[in-house]
């Protein structure tokens, strides 16, 4: 089964051709970072204008890449949410389109829940397909969520952030240290050169799997103002370290209350090479992370995902709309 999938949710425009939600055909990907770095962040109107200058194009690339033609799909997947309502509305109505023109069925996909499947993008060894039940931790730039997930579609909200998402924080913290957008990335770059030297606080919220980064933020602006950060590499290392510790100590706590199989790492801040490492050195079982280019946004986890609805035949109409803050679970 040939799937179509268009991704528009935020800043990237991205389509991808992927077989039996296993294999990736084709994967396109079109970063509107260097237009939103001017701006120090996403401008929404912005988005949704390059979105639309650049969605024809990266399918017509998807579709060449694949070396597919339309008769040879069997589905388009779009996500439908959550993210910017403008940017969202971009992918779904040329979905609408495309299926409509050409009569393929469609399915709108839950771009969080398309990151969890992220994970089944393992080409053809079958040994490597996720087991469940399983723990996701979902860390992207609008989402920290711990998730229970039970069996494809089945998901239980176990901790979520209560303030800043850890990608949000990053992206903060290297706004604070001067490091451009987006943050993630250059806090990493920039960590490789210092210790995490610094004090910054760690909010635990004891009792709950829930997460807050607000406060480490706080504390690393304070430094700053305070003229106390004499290297921004130390001070970026010190932060990655916090935020990491965190993420970690929570996900391996919680997978030790519940019989899981494996933990699931996905969204953005996965690609992060300490998150990675430190989740593998201490986790109880095995972890299972992609590869950082299907950490961050894309469509072939789009159409991945929509490979166990189109299974499931939850098959949408024509009236398909867009859902801004849609939630997992
Ligand atoms: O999943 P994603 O691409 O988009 C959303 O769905 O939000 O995640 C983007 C977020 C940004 O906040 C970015 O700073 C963060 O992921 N990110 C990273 C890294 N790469 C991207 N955070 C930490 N380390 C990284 N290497
Ligand atoms: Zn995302």
């Amino acid at each position: 089964m040939k799937i179509l999938g268009i991704e528009t949710s935020c800043d990237e425009t991205a389509a991808a051709v992927v077989k039996d939600g296993l294999r990736i055909l084709s994967n396109q990907i079109a970063s509107q970072v260097e237009i939103h770095a001017r701006y120090g962040g996403i401008v929404p109107e912005v988005a949704s204008r390059q979105h639309i200058l650049a969605i024809i194009p990266i399918i017509e690339q998807a579709m060449t890449q694949a070396k597919a033609t339309w008769s040879e799909l069997d589905g388009i997947a779009v996500t439908i949410g959550p993210g910017l309502a403008g940017s969202l509305l971009v992918g779904v109505n040329v979905a609408k389109a495309i299926a409509s023109a050409h009569g393929l069925p469609i399915t709108g996909v839950n771009h969080l829940e398309g990151h969890i499947y992220a994970n089944w993008l393992i080409g053809q060894n079958p040994e490597l397909i996720p087991r469940f039940p399983s723990i996701c931790l979902i860390v992207s730039g609008g989402h920290s969520d711990l998730v229970l997930m039970r069996g494809h579609g089945d998901y239980v909200l176990l901790g979520r952030t209560r303030d800043d998402a850890a990608g949000e924080a990053f992206d903060k913290a290297a706004r604070i240290l001067g490091l451009g957008y987006p943050g993630g990335p250059a806090i990493e770059q920039t960590a490789r050169n210092g210790t995490a030297s610094l004090k910054l606080p760690r909010a635990w919220l004891k009792g709950t799997n829930d997460f807050s980064f607000s406060g480490v933020k706080t504390a690393l602006l304070r430094l700053v103002e305070e003229d106390k950060v004499s290297s921004r590499a130390d001070a970026a290392a010190s932060f990655q370290e916090a935020v990491v510790d965190v993420l970690v100590t929570k996900t391996v706590t919680v997978t030790k209350e519940h019989r899981v199989k494996q933990i699931l790492l996905a969204g953005g801040v996965a690609s992060n090479k300490l998150l990675r490492s430190r989740l593998v050195e201490n986790s109880p079982i095995p972890v299972l992370v992609p590869e950082p280019i299907l950490c961050t946004d894309n469509a072939a986890m789009i159409a991945a995902c929509s490979y166990y609805h189109f299974q499931a035949g939850k098959i949408d109409s024509l009236d398909l709309d867009v859902i801004p803050s849609l939630k997992l679970a």
